[in-house]
C-alpha cells in the first residue's frame, strides 16, 4: 500500500511537472502529443544506485520506470555522495558495503519509498528506522544460496586440507621431498559437521556435505527446521554442537543476539582439533578471541569468507597464521548468482513502487 506521504509527494510532483509544462509550452507553442511525451519523460520516478557495476539486465528494467542516477566513481559509494545522491530520490538500490540509516533517510526525504539491496544480509540497514518511516526493504534470498554452499564446502577443504598452506611449500621452494604425515588434516568421512543457522545457505552446506560420508549433521538455531529430516540433520543446543563437532560451520545471519556470539568462551568449548567456518558476517566472530584460539591451539584451525573489517588489512595478524585460511567476502559470487541478485533487487524496487507486494521482502 502506497503510504500517504508517498501519495501527497506524487500528487505534488506531478501537479508541479504539469505547471512547468503548461507555462514552458505556452511560450514555445509546443503540440498536445510532444507535452504528453514531455510529462510522462518529467514524471518518471527517481532512482539512486551506489554503484556504477550493475548488470544491464537490471538497469534496462529500472530504467522502465525510474530516472536512474549512480554513483560512477570506483569502489563503494563515499558517504558524502550516498547522502547527496539519495536526495529526493523515490528507490534506492544499495550494497552491503552501504551503510543505510536515520542520516541517509533523512537525506533521502518523505519521497523514499524502498530499499533494495542486492543482499540476503542486511545488517547494514537500519530496519527499525525504515519501518519507522514506512520504507520497504527488498533482498536477495534463494538466488545465490547454492553459490554460497558451494563455496562453503571450498572453504572447508582448503582451511582442513590445507590448500594455500601446501601451495606455499612449493612456491616458496619447501617442498623436499613426500613424507608419510606431512601436510596432513583431518578428513571428513566419518566426522561429526556443526552447523550454526539452518536457514536456506545451512541446509544446502548439509546437502552437499552427505556425500562427503560424515557420521553425523547437527545444528543449532531457535526452531525445528522440517528439513532437517530429510537431510539427515539434529537439532541440538549451541554447547552440545561446539563440544561434538570436528567442523564447526557458521551460516546464522548477523543480529543483536549473534554479534561477537563466538568469544572466548564458545572457542574453548570446541575441540582442539576443530575446524572453524564463517561464510555469515565477521561481526559474528569477536575476532581477537579468534586469534587467541587459533595462536593457542585452543582449535585448529579458520576458514573465513567474511571478516571484520572487510578488507581485512594484509597486515592483521590472522593474515600471517597458518592455520587461518582467508576469503574476501566471496560466497556468492558466481556470474549467474550475481546477475540473478541484481535482477531481483531490481524486481523488489519496481514492485515496491507500483503497490505490488515484493517478490523478496526483508520485513
Ligand atoms: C549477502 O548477500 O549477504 C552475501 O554476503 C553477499 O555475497
Amino acid at each position: 500500500m502506497f503510504s500517504l506521504n508517498y501519495i501527497s509527494c506524487f500528487v505534488l510532483k506531478t501537479t508541479k511537472t504539469i505547471l512547468n509544462i503548461y507555462t514552458t509550452k505556452s511560450r514555445l507553442h509546443l503540440s498536445p502529443h510532444s507535452c504528453a511525451v514531455a510529462l510522462y519523460k518529467m514524471s518518471k520516478l527517481k532512482l539512486y544506485i551506489t554503484r556504477p557495476d550493475v548488470p544491464e539486465k537490471a538497469i534496462a528494467l529500472l530504467k522502465e520506470k525510474f530516472e536512474v542516477a549512480m554513483w560512477t566513481g570506483s569502489g563503494p559509494v563515499p558517504r558524502e555522495d550516498l547522502l547527496r545522491g539519495v536526495r529526493g530520490c523515490d528507490a534506492l538500490y544499495c550494497f552491503l558495503t552501504d551503510r543505510i540509516d536515520q542520516e541517509v533517510l533523512d537525506c533521502a526525504g518523505e519521497s523514499l519509498r524502498v530499499v533494495g539491496t542486492m543482499s540476503v544480509g542486511h545488517d547494514h540497514v537500519d530496519v527499525p528506522v525504515l519501518k519507522q518511516r514506512g520504507v520497504l526493504l527488498g533482498i536477495t534470498p534463494d538466488v545465490l544460496t547454492d553459490a554460497v554452499a558451494d563455496l562453503t564446502l571450498a572453504l572447508l577443504l582448503a582451511t582442513s586440507r590445507r590448500l594455500f598452506e601446501a601451495n606455499r611449500q612449493i612456491t616458496e621452494g619447501k617442498w623436499t621431498a613426500w613424507a608419510p604425515f606431512w601436510m596432513c588434516g583431518p578428513g571428513l568421512k566419518a566426522s561429526t559437521a556443526g552447523i550454526v543457522g539452518f536457514g536456506r545457505i545451512g541446509q544446502e552446506v548439509a546437502r552437499r556435505l552427505r556425500p562427503f560420508k560424515v557420521a553425523a549433521l547437527l545444528y543449532s538455531g531457535r526452531s525445528d527446521k522440517p528439513e532437517a529430516g530429510e537431510l539427515g540433520a539434529t537439532r541440538v543446543p549451541l554447547g552440545d554442537l561446539l563440544e561434538r563437532s570436528d567442523f564447526v560451520i557458521v551460516t546464522c545471519a548477523l543480529t543483536p543476539d549473534t554479534r561477537e556470539m563466538f568469544n572466548d568462551a564458545l572457542f574453548s568449548k570446541m575441540k582442539r582439533s576443530a575446524v572453524f567456518i564463517n561464510v555469515s558476517r565477521g561481526g559474528v566472530v569477536d575476532q581477537a578471541a579468534l586469534l587467541r584460539a587459533l595462536q593457542g591451539g585452543v582449535i585448529l584451525a579458520a576458514g573465513l569468507d567474511v571478516t571484520t573489517p572487510e578488507p581485512l588489512p594484509p597486515s592483521h595478524p590472522l593474515c600471517s597464521l597458518p592455520n587461518c585460511v582467508l576469503l574476501p567476502h566471496i560466497g556468492s559470487a558466481t556470474h549467474q548468482a550475481r546477475t540473478d541478485m541484481a535482477v531481483l533487487t531490481a524486481r523488489n524496487i519496481l514492485a515496491a513502487v507500483e503497490g505490488r507486494p515484493l517478490p523478496a521482502p526483508a520485513f
